[in-house]
Order: structure tokens, then sequence, then C-alpha cells
């Protein structure tokens, strides 16, 4: 997509021309998945894909909202005054929830904005596209109402609107990714402290592909809200013999000795996951700073196993996807990324086999699940920005 493109769309919207343009990306994460609310760390990244808007001050004292993604809902107007009104169920609630809690910390918004918005992220993929919505919003906001928030207070923003407006209990990577991204960097985030590292993500002669199992990621939110349930539970039980408030604080020599606490089968592996996920995670960045790959690819692929059966939140067709890629020549790793069940899954391929990788895992996927997955090469980019 190009801003071309976008500037067209507002056009032959709101018959006049947008003043300002913007983009918020999508995100992968490398390792890390599920940590992110434990305490843990992660090690996501922005990529290239993602939502752009373009957008023009009005006269009508209101948001004036256009999704080319969501065409059937037409324009939808929402007024100045009336930001606390109840949701619509529609994907204006993601631009209405930031708006109001933006509202709510202090920002003034003293005349009314049309605001065209179009996306490439494939829809409920697992790539993070309402945070990358709500990034976008929180941007355009700050900077045309110059609210001056710092781009970590949208990002805590982003994560409020999902807990208490939208009602999933996420935690802070994807808003984090989506709007510190840098290009071809990774950043490696302590979600307990939010202290953060930029890593390059240098993979010499191989490239990261994105698959999509093209199977969405319906019931999701309510498994995913059960996960996090289930570590608060795991916590609570090891708290009877040793003084944490977070699994990610626990190694593994530690959790071994005190795993008796857990006594129940689901509870050692969701808490098992949580912790030695973390510390993969800091070994993994370890050996990508140390120019590594063969040992960072297989931390990639034991983070993707922890997943599927200790989390069990993968799911025939992530694991059908990821299996095959894990039997192709030049494959370093391969995981599912992001809350799983759907979605999509990673794979970090020898440039020179992609085209092969994609012809055999794309065909065993279809031969197995009876329909087609996507590919995608991930191209590493910017977090949230204004366009020149
Ligand atoms: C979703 C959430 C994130 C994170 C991942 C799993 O993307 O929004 O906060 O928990 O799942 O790592």
């Amino acid at each position: 997509m190009k801003r071309q493109d976008i500037l067209a769309g507002f056009e032959q919207t709101f018959e006049r021309a947008a003043t300002h343009t913007f983009f918020a990306p999508g995100r992968i994460n490398l390792i890390g998945e599920h940590t992110d609310y434990n305490g843990g760390h992660v090690f996501p990244c922005a990529i290239s894909l993602g939502n752009y808007a373009a957008i023009g001050q009005n006269e009508r004292h209101s948001f004036r909202l256009y999704s080319a993604n969501f065409p059937q809902d037409g324009i939808i107007e929402l007024p100045l005054a009336e930001l606390n009104a109840p949701k619509r169920h529609l994907w204006t609630d993601y631009f209405q929830g930031m708006a109001r809690v933006m509202a709510q910390a202090g920002a003034k918004f003293t005349f009314g904005l049309d605001i065209y918005i179009h996306g490439n992220l494939p829809d409920g993929a697992g790539l993070s596209s309402s945070a990358s919505l709500e990034m976008l919003v929180g941007t355009i906001l700050n900077e045309r109402y110059q609210a001056n928030f710092a781009p970590l207070d949208l990002v805590k923003f982003g994560v409020k609107v999902e807990n208490d407006y939208i009602g999933v209990n996420s935690g802070i990577m994807d808003q984090f990714a989506i709007e510190m991204g840098r290009a071809n960097q990774a950043m490696l985030l302590d979600t307990n402290t939010l202290k953060y590292q930029y890593l390059p993500i240098k993979l010499a002669d191989n490239v990261i592909v994105i698959m999509n199992t093209n199977k969405k990621r319906q019931l999701a939110d309510s498994k995913y809200n059960e996960r996090r349930h289930e570590c608060e539970e795991a916590v609570a039980r090891l708290q009877r013999g040793i003084d944490i408030k977070h699994l990610g604080e626990l190694d593994a020599p530690t959790f071994d000795q005190y795993t008796y606490l857990l006594a129940d089968p689901t509870s050692i592996k969701r808490a098992r996951h949580a912790v030695l996920e973390n510390q993969r995670t800091l070994r993994a960045a370890r050996a990508l700073e140390a120019g590594d790959l063969a040992t960072f690819g297989r931390l990639v692929s034991a983070s993707g196993v922890s997943l599927a059966y200790d989390y069990q939140v993968t799911g025939l067709e992530l694991d059908t996807l990821v299996s095959n890629a894990l039997k192709q020549p030049g494959v370093l790793g391969a995981r599912m990324v992001g809350a799983g069940f759907g979605g999509c899954a990673i794979a970090i391929v020898a440039k020179a086999q992609v085209p092969d990788f994609i012809s055999k895992v794309g065909a065993a996927y279809a031969h197995k699940i009876g329909y087609a997955a996507n590919f995608y090469v991930a191209d590493i980019a910017d977090g949230t920005k204004e366009l020149a």
C-alpha cells in the first residue's frame, strides 16, 4: 500500500484533500510468548504490514471515521461531546476507547477530525491489528491535539483500552512493539520493569517467513483470559512457599524446588511454560546478539514445543504449519506467534530455500486442512509514525 492510495481514499470519502498521514505497523514476536502478563521478557518487532490513516480537520465538532477494511459500516460519526456513549461493537470501538482514555488523562479535543483508515494486516491473524489501530489512533490524537503524551503513555492507554473497554486481559507486548519498533531491530522488553533494549536482527542469509493459518482466532479471547487466570492461580499456590508476585521472577532450579506446591497437572504445565519461556527468551536474545543462529533457532522451536504441549494454545492448523516447516531444508526454527488458537506462525528460513519452503509447506497444509495458508516474508519496520 502507498501513501498515495490513502490520500486518494480520503479524498473520495470526504470530498477534499487530507492534510496528514500516519502509519502503525503490526508485530511479530521472535520469542517470549504468553510471558508479558507473567512479568517475563518478550522479544517482538514491528513489521511493514499495518494500518494507514489520512486525516483532515472538519467543522462539525465530531470525529467522522471511515475504514476501507469495513466499508459496510460507512462513515461513522462520533460527536466530540459523546465519547462516553456506549460501545457500538464496531471497529470504531477502538477509536472511541483510545479517545476516551486520552480525554480522561487530560487530552482536549477542541475541533472535529475526519479520519480515513486502510490496513493491509490480515484480520484476526494474530499480528495485532487491534493494537495497531489503537496506536494509530493514539498517535493521531496525540499529534493533532498536541496532547504531549510520551510514547510509553500511549502504549499504556492502548493496554487500558483492551483490558477495560474491549474486555481482553492482554499484556503490554503488542502496543509496545507497535509504538516503539525500529527497522531491522527487535526489542528485548522486561515486562516487569519496562526496561528494554534494541537488538539488531542479524539473520545472515536467513529471513523470517510469516505463515498464516487463515483460521480466525475465534474463542481466542476467552481462552486467553483462561490462561491468564491459570497463571494467577499458579502464583497463588506457589506463594504458600515462596514470596513471588510473578512467574517471571523464577529461574528453572527455583521453580523445580517449589513445583510440588502446584499439585495439579494443568497448573504445573502452565507455570512451567511461563517460567522456562522467560528464561529461554533471555538465552535466545543473547544467542542472536552473539550471531549464534543455530542456538537461536532451536530456542525458537523450543518455545513452540512448550506453547503446544505445556501451554496448549496451538491447535491442528498451527501444529500442521510448524511441524511441516521444521521438516524443510534450511529451516533454523519455527513456532506459533501471538495469543495462538489460530492466527500466524513464523519460521526462520534460508533465503535461497524460501520458494521451495512455501510450496512444500503450503501443499502439506492445504492437503491436511482443506484450505490454503498464506506466506509473507517479514520486513522488520519502524513503529507508529506520521508519514512525511
Ligand atoms: C496477545 C496479547 C499479548 C501477549 C500475546 C501472547 O498478542 O495481546 O499481550 O500476551 O498474546 O504472548
